[in-house]
Formats: C-alpha cells, sequence, structure tokens
C-alpha cells in the first residue's frame, strides 16, 4: 500500500504554468520567450526598486529592447505587499495598452505581476477580486522570473495581499494568475544575502512540509514535496554558508517543485499560524513561516502517520525500526536545528511578541479558515491556545 496520499484512489486535476522554462542561463531565452507569446510589443515590467539598482531588471529590458518591445517599468512593490499597492500597479496596468507583462523579482513581485496581468482586463477594483476564482477573464500574458529561491509565486494561482486595516493577508487565487512562462534562471539567486536565503529557502520547505500534510494533497503533490523537501533540507544550509552555483540551482528547484505542490495541495496550518502575527510584527513571510513549521508539523503528525517515514527519509533520517513517534520527533527537532543554524528564531517571544497576546493570536487562528479546513487535524480554540503558548 503506497505510504503517500490520503485516498489514493481520488480524482484530482492539476495546474501548471503553461511553459517552465528552468536552468542557469535561461534569461537569455527570454526574448524568445516574450516573442511566442503576443504579437505586441509593448511591455510592462514589474519589479523591486533593489532589483532595479543591482541591475537585473535593465537586464530583462535590454534583452527585451534588443528584440525590439517597447518598455515601461513599474519598480515600486514593496515586500509584502499591501492591497494600496495592488490598487497601484492596477491603475498603472490600465494607465496604458500594454500587450505582456513581466514580474521579475521575489515572491512579492511576482505577485504584483500577476495583478497587473490580470487588472489589464479586469476592471474592478483588486478588493473584489480578493477570494477564490473571482476574476472574471483572463490577464494579459505574463512571464514570471523568480530572482529567489522559495516563494514559488513562479508555479502559483496565488497573490498574495496585506489587508493592513484588519492585520491579516489575503489572496487572490485564479487560475488566471498562472503565468505563461515560468522562467527560472538560478544565477539570478546568485548575490542573495544570506538572510534573504534563509528566509525565503524555509518557505520552499513549508510550501513542501504543509503541502504533504494538507487535506488536498494527492500522489502527484506528494512525490513534488518529498523532492523538494529532500532538495532543500540539503542545499539550504549550503547555499546560506557557502553558496555556489550548484546550491543555488538546487534551491531554485526546490522552490519551484514546492511551488508545484503548493499550488495544488495548499499550505495549512503552518502559513495559518505564521498569518496570526507577521502583520502586527512586521515579520519576514519566510521567517514566520519558518518558525511556526516545527509545531505544526508535531501537531499534525499523528493525522499524517503513514507520510511519516517517507518525510523521515527525504530529511536524511535513519527510519529502520523506529516508531513514528520517534520518526516525528526527530523531524521537529531536526526543523529547529535548522532555524538554529539559518540564524531565524524559534520561539515568538525573540520577535517581541507579548504572551498577553497568545489569546488574539489564537483566536485570529480560527478566523483563517481557509486553511484550517486542509488541515489534516482539527484546530479548536484549546489547541489553538497550546500550540501558540508551546510557541512562545
Ligand atoms: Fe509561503
Amino acid at each position: 500500500m503506497y505510504n503517500l496520499a490520503y485516498g489514493s484512489l481520488r480524482s484530482y486535476e492539476i495546474k501548471l504554468p503553461k511553459k517552465i522554462v528552468f536552468g542557469i542561463g535561461s534569461l537569455d531565452k527570454l526574448g524568445l520567450e516574450a516573442k511566442t507569446l503576443t504579437e505586441g510589443r509593448s511591455t510592462l515590467i514589474v519589479t523591486d526598486e533593489n532589483i532595479a539598482r543591482i541591475g537585473i531588471a535593465s537586464r530583462v529590458e535590454r534583452i527585451l529592447l534588443d528584440e525590439g518591445f517597447k518598455i515601461e517599468i513599474f519598480d515600486k512593490v514593496e515586500s509584502e505587499p499591501s492591497i494600496d499597492t495592488a490598487e497601484a500597479i492596477s491603475r498603472y496596468a490600465r494607465s496604458a495598452r500594454f500587450d505582456l507583462v513581466i514580474g521579475v523579482g521575489g515572491g512579492s513581485v511576482m505577485d504584483m505581476a500577476k495583478i497587473a496581468s490580470i487588472a489589464s482586463t479586469n476592471p474592478k477594483p483588486v478588493r473584489n477580486y480578493i477570494g477564490i476564482n473571482l476574476v472574471e477573464k483572463p490577464g494579459l500574458p505574463h512571464i514570471l522570473i523568480p530572482t529567489t529561491a522559495g516563494t514559488g509565486s513562479e508555479a502559483t494561482d496565488i497573490a498574495v495581499v496585506t489587508l493592513p486595516e484588519d492585520e491579516v493577508k489575503s489572496s487572490v487565487i485564479s487560475p488566471y494568475l498562472l503565468p505563461d512562462t515560468a522562467l527560472i534562471d538560478p544565477s539570478l539567486t546568485y548575490t542573495l544575502p544570506p538572510r534573504i536565503t534563509a528566509s525565503t529557502g524555509l518557505d520552499a520547505i513549508s510550501h513542501a512540509l504543509e503541502a504533504l500534510m494538507s487535506v488536498n494533497s494527492n500522489l502527484i503533490t506528494d512525490i513534488l514535496a518529498l523532492e523538494a523537501l529532500k532538495l532543500a533540507y540539503i542545499y539550504l544550509p549550503e547555499a546560506y554558508s557557502s553558496p555556489n552555483p550548484e546550491n543555488r540551482y538546487y534551491m531554485s528547484l526546490a522552490a519551484l517543485l514546492a511551488g508545484i505542490a503548493l499550488c495544488n495541495a495548499g499550505v495549512c496550518l503552518g502559513h495559518a499560524l505564521a498569518y496570526t502575527f507577521a502583520v502586527k510584527y512586521r515579520v519576514p513571510h519566510g521567517v514566520s513561516c519558518g518558525l511556526t513549521l516545527p509545531y505544526a508539523f508535531e501537531y499534525n503528525s499523528i493525522s499524517i502517520d503513514r507520510k511519516i517515514p517517507c518525510i523521515a527519509k527525504s530529511m536524511g533520517v535513519e527510519v529502520e525500526g523506529r516508531s513514528i513517534k520517534e520518526l516525528s520527533k526527530t523531524i521537529k527537532d531536526n526543523l529547529l536545528k535548522l532555524l538554529e543554524k539559518l540564524g531565524i528564531p524559534t520561539k515568538l517571544r525573540q520577535l517581541g511578541i507579548e504572551r498577553n497576546d497568545i489569546p488574539t493570536l489564537a483566536s485570529k487562528l480560527l478566523s483563517l479558515e481557509r486553511l484550517l479546513k486542509r488541515n489534516p487535524r482539527t484546530v479548536t480554540i484549546y489547541e489553538a491556545l497550546e500550540i501558540i503558548e508551546e510557541m512562545w
């Protein structure tokens, strides 16, 4: 019997980018890819000031100019973009008749490029599209080019926006957000500073392990997630302490595989726990998800017992002769050790979160129904308080 996906006789669909172009130097193929997507030449490049400053945006611009494209650049995407930024970029995208959108940057930039693409053809405020399948029409063709290795946004149908007034993150989810081309060139991550390597890489590990835990997982997402976990668990500490092309290559691959798993199985308790404090305490996405993952895994482990040996093997743990309980404990301990190795906090109090905030975080957790519905183990207020107390 398979140890993996729940109900192996279930039916499911797999959503993917229309095309994935992967490999060191693949940015050189951008011109060709762009030309196959549109006859038109008016292009919007979405990026951020840092990517513009280090010259990656101008490399993208140069390649497209050489192919006869006309370029406008929007470089005002902030990290963890707010709904106001999403509305600003949608106004910008509607201000001209663009034929193509290119997103070059981390997850925040790629998410906003997705918004620019759909905003061009869907006239309502972005706020109206927050939710599942509320976008009415396909957007402009878009190419996503990650410059970090972790968020997997290049392979998902999700754009995350922060709603500062509610101190929460929410998402536009639509098949129209999946890119026409995900163009992943690991060499674009060579200069990532260790802090960003760590936090984005932990996001990839969270996507893999949470997709494995999700009740919407299936055999295909499990296989992708296990491979992503295996790669990231080996190569993230390497890329953090001694980055070289091989480490960067496998981290980019891990992020992509985990992104596909996330897009199709979804994340669950780990991301939900992270969303309870990340906005209010301004904790980067990967740091918040990395911190919550060992605790979310520990809580869920009794509900995913058949998968535990596979997860353990992916993390290089010897499984022979060891009980599920022992393996689960080792996995949690190894996740905590990984955080320490990467200089990431393992407790909420290290982020300045007050103990008396725990009840607020617990009730916020229960409000994140979309994520908790996918969790393999039910969470009531009592358990929410217990998990967060343990994390504190
Ligand atoms: Fe994430």
